[in-house]
């Protein structure tokens, strides 16, 4: 069931959301040779509680940790750990927050260091995947055509679509209907109406699409080892162009 929410509910979902861009604009600022993945969650988590919030992400379905952080081939779920990032890693962060019952989510791939000039490329496709679906995201379009515009888009760079993960509505809830897919599928034909609140999430492979889940039951890896990158907004549907949650960075 789609959930549709009110002017009010709206206002506390961009409260949410921009717990959830402060932090990952910190987390960005973090980012350096030799840092674990484990310092960069605790900072993540102490911004998010300091703002009163709570890290949805926090054993949710028994997921150990505050925030997702996945590298190179780990396309998204990543469980921050040890693992100290090295010049030419590309980090994803993905950062769930709840505020008055409210949540945001959204998720930042970035360079660590000197990167490939193709991975550098992999980013901005990923990131201009999610400004070329949400032209789409308007009363009247059905959502498989924003996945349609994101799967175009990569697929015209010769990259893969990840299938096996999709986005998804965002509300009281972090997953809501409906399933926000990357690729064109035919379930995806409901109408986008006003007040629907969706999490936009490109996945995108440098190699083949395929992907394999790690034994800790979280990560999500490639299965070609190739990097993979991840941009996610949380958005509202309106009369007009959508309102991003989780950026204010605009429409490009
Ligand atoms: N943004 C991620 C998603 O939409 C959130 C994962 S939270 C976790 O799936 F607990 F599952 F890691
Ligand atoms: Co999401």
């Amino acid at each position: 069931m789609i959930t549709i929410k009110s002017v009010q509910d709206i206002e506390k979902m961009k409260a949410a959301g921009r717990v959830v861009e402060e932090t990952l604009q910190l987390l960005e600022r973090s980012v350096r040779v030799g840092i674990t993945t484990e310092e960069l969650n605790r900072i993540a988590e102490e911004h998010i509680r300091s703002r009163g919030a709570y890290p949805t992400c926090l054993n949710y379905n028994g997921f150990p940790k505050a925030i997702c952080i996945s590298v190179n081939d780990v396309v998204v779920h990543g469980i921050p750990g040890p693992l100290k990032l090295r010049s030419g890693d590309i980090v994803s962060f993905d950062v769930c927050a709840t505020l008055n019952g409210f949540v945001g989510d959204a998720a930042r791939t970035v360079p660590v260091g000197d990167v490939a000039p193709e991975t550098l490329e992999l980013i901005r496709v990923t990131k201009e995947c999610f400004f070329k679906g949400i032209q789409f995201a308007r009363p009247g379009y059905r959502v498989s055509d924003i996945s349609k515009a994101i799967q175009a888009h990569a697929e015209s760079h010769g990259y893969g679509v990840v299938r096996e993960l999709t986005g998804h509505g965002v509300g009281r809830q972090l997953h809501e209907d409906p399933e926000v897919p990357n690729y064109y599928s035919p379930r995806a034909r409901q109408r986008l109406e006003a007040g629907m609140t969706i999490a936009v999430e490109p996945m995108i492979t440098q190699g083949k699409r395929d992907v394999w889940q790690d034994d800790d039951g979280w990560t999500i890896r490639t299965r070609d080892g190739k990097p993979a990158a991840h941009y996610e907004n949380s958005i509202a549907i309106t009369d007009g162009a959508p309102i991003l949650l989780t950026c204010s960075e605009g429409i490009e």
